[in-house]
């Protein structure tokens, strides 16, 4: 590890059962040698509380504890985070293990931070138990503080649903047909909540235990998870950390990843985070598992850095010999050292020993927001609903692949959050708008500023009820027109608009009340009708997509809006080149510029680069595939 310049490691994450082999009884002596062994090669711990997974004895011993899914099957042991996020027992034999681990490491010399529990939500963000569901009863009482508000707020005049008591409550198990759509969205709600309670009640006992040791636990901010709302969770957490896996399938998982890193950021309120786990090649997971190319872990490690990263993690250090994830890469491969993926940790060691100086800097902020809402995505997903084929993921990707490619930073902000700063304020699909976030856009608007909405937003209230009057609801009147009537597309279909360009999935019957037509289909269900329009008033623009846009109409568009609004590239470079820059304290700032391409590539810049020692002066070669890190000079 040291030779590899490793010099933080998670340790005993999934280790409750080697720990406390029995109830009670506990066996540290292992974890004891590990942890001296790493202080004394002078590598730091993020220790994990070990509570990710239950032992054996636990779930034989209190099977109440196992959980529940929609159809009421009871899920057995055997695999991994088989717990009911509800259950008392659970907790309470949990944080009796965080109370032992913190009392017997406090001080220790390794310990440098807290991990808990580990991707909490991963496999078991909803449990359907009888045990849920009094917690879910408790959860509503709370929200909504008598029967009669919540029968309100659900909706339940329809399909013969109104609740006469509160023990008539249910998670939504699985019924004949649709649930209940808001029982949906707050079974949503109060399973990432549950989760959440069980973060700080461990975190409540390191911090009693351990005051100086900052406490984090890894986030799963990225497309394969999507059951916590992070924006409710992130204040409490002592450090963001993150977790980021490439989804091989995809040809430009580089920018997922930088979509990834972005929302990170976005979390840590714009501080520096970590980026906890990510793999050194394959992972074991996906249907098809890709090695990474040559060069390819390093740049997306440096990319993580380059957003706000001031470090880089890997699952795992050797390759396991045995276990469901035997074949998901390491840092020291099955082969051994002498290999090319564990040569490459050895530079990317050296990489980020030589970039110390960017360590606590901040990403410079975007001029560009793009709206992200996990109860947004959860609603919009939601049964029911004019067309399966609209979906939130897909169309914040498209606006944020699209800034990527044209080399326009943006930084994922929450709907309520301060606006202010931005020159455009772009809102993907934002199906669910509570009034609070409504007030925030509406303010934003208000003000002059450039915002950007696309189809499927502005439909439904926090109750998810619809906001009548007309489509786009909450943003029918800012935007400057009215829709009487959905037009989905059939699978497949596409439509025709008077630039020549392609639309899929979605069109409106939209009639122009203000806003002006930029482009109009010339077939599908709605020939002769607007597909973008936009609303100049008081200084700003205000457009509307209600279509999707192929990727070439999606960054023609997105050309025009950004220089209608003064916004434009960090860095003048070519296609697939990624820049980045943070600034330190003292006016220091470091320029990443990440390669994606097989060019060679030569951009404008200044500075010596950390990771070779060359100075450049005006511009900068970018070698295919490698990344440069300018120190510029201050001032
Ligand atoms: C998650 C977990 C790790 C491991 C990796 C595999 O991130 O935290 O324990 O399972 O996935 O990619």
């Amino acid at each position: 590890m040291r030779e590899s310049g490793v010099t933080l490691v998670t340790v005993g994450v999934f280790s409750w059962a080697l720990l406390e082999p029995h109830e009670g009884m506990h066996d540290f002596g292992w974890l004891d040698r590990v942890l001296d062994d790493l202080a004394g090669a002078g590598v730091d711990v993020d220790l994990a509380t070990a509570t990710a997974s239950p032992p054996p004895w636990l779930s034989r011993r209190y099977p109440e504890t196992l959980p529940v899914t929609a159809a009421g099957t009871r899920r057995w042991p055997g695999g991994r985070q088989a717990w009911c996020p509800s259950s008392p027992v659970f907790r309470d034999k949990a944080l009796s293990l965080v109370e032992t681990m913190a009392g017997r490491y406090a001080g220790h010399p390794a310990l440098a931070m807290w991990h808990v529990s580990n991707e909490l939500g991963c496999h078991n963000a909803h449990c359907y138990c009888d045990v849920s569901a009094s917690a879910f009863r408790r959860w509503l009482a709370d929200r909504y503080g008598d029967l009669e508000t919540l029968n309100e707020a659900w909706g339940t005049a329809f399909w013969s649903q109104r609740y006469s008591d509160w023990e008539q409550i249910l998670p939504p198990r699985a019924a004949p047909t649709f649930p209940n759509p808001t029982q949906q969205l707050d079974f949503r709600r109060f399973s990432s909540d549950e989760l959440l309670a069980h973060l700080r009640a461990e975190t409540e006992v390191l911090h009693r235990l351990t005051p100086e040791v900052p406490v984090t636990t890894n986030f799963m901010a990225m497309k394969f998870a999507r059951n916590m709302d992070y924006w409710g969770w992130a204040a409490s957490v002592d450090l963001v950390s993150n977790d980021h896996y490439l989804d091989a399938a995809d040809p430009e998982s580089h920018i997922e990843l930088a979509f990834s890193a972005d929302l990170t950021r976005g979390l840590a309120a714009g501080r520096p985070w970590l980026l906890m786990e990510h793999s050194t090649s394959a992972v074991n997971w996906q249907p098809r598992n890709l090695a990474k190319t040559p060069g390819q872990m390093r740049r997306n490690s440096l990319a993580h850095v380059a957003r706000g990263s001031d470090g880089a993690m890997f699952f795992q250090w050797r390759a396991s010999a045995a276990g469901a994830e035997k074949f998901h890469s390491g840092m020291l491969p099955h082969a051994g050292p002498d290999t090319r993926v564990h040569r490459e940790v050895r530079q990317l060691g050296a990489d980020l020993a030589a970039l110390a100086a960017v360590r606590g800097s901040e990403v410079e902020p975007a001029q560009v927001a793009l709206l992200f809402d996990w109860q947004a995505w959860w609603a919009t997903e939601l049964d029911s609903h004019p067309s399966t084929d609209v979906t939130y993921l897909d169309q914040v990707l498209v606006y944020y692949r699209a800034l990527w490619r044209a080399g326009v930073r943006v930084d994922l902000a929450r709907p309520e959050a301060d606006l202010s700063g931005y020159r455009l304020v772009i809102v993907p699909s934002l199906y669910l708008v509570p009034d609070a976030a409504l007030e925030s856009i509406r303010g934003y608007a208000a003000a002059g500023g450039h915002l950007l909405v696309t189809y499927f937003s502005g439909i439904v209230d926090g109750d998810d009820h619809i906001r009548l009057g007309g489509y786009p609801g909450a943003f029918a009147d800012l935007l400057g027109v009215r829709v009487e009537e959905f037009a989905p597309l059939a699978a497949g279909q596409q439509v025709t608009l008077d630039d020549a360009g392609r639309a899929t999935v979605w069109t409106e019957d939209l009639a122009l009340a203000g806003a002006s037509a930029v482009r109009s289909y010339t077939d599908g269900p709605v020939p002769g009708r607007a597909a973008v329009t936009r609303h100049a008033v008081g200084g700003g623009l205000r457009w509307y997509v209600a279509t999707r846009l192929d990727e070439d109409g999606t960054a023609r568009l997105l050309h025009r809006v950004c220089a209608e609004a003064g916004v434009g590239a960090l860095v003048e470079a070519p296609a697939g080149l990624e820049a980045v820059r943070r600034r330190g304290a003292g006016g220091t700032s470091f320029l990443f510029l990440i390669n994606h391409t097989d060019s060679d590539a030569v951009v404008p810049g200044t500075g010596t680069d950390l990771l070779t020692g060359v100075a450049h002066s005006g511009t900068v070669p970018v070698p295919a595939g490698g990344v440069v890190v300018l120190s510029e000079p201050e001032g």
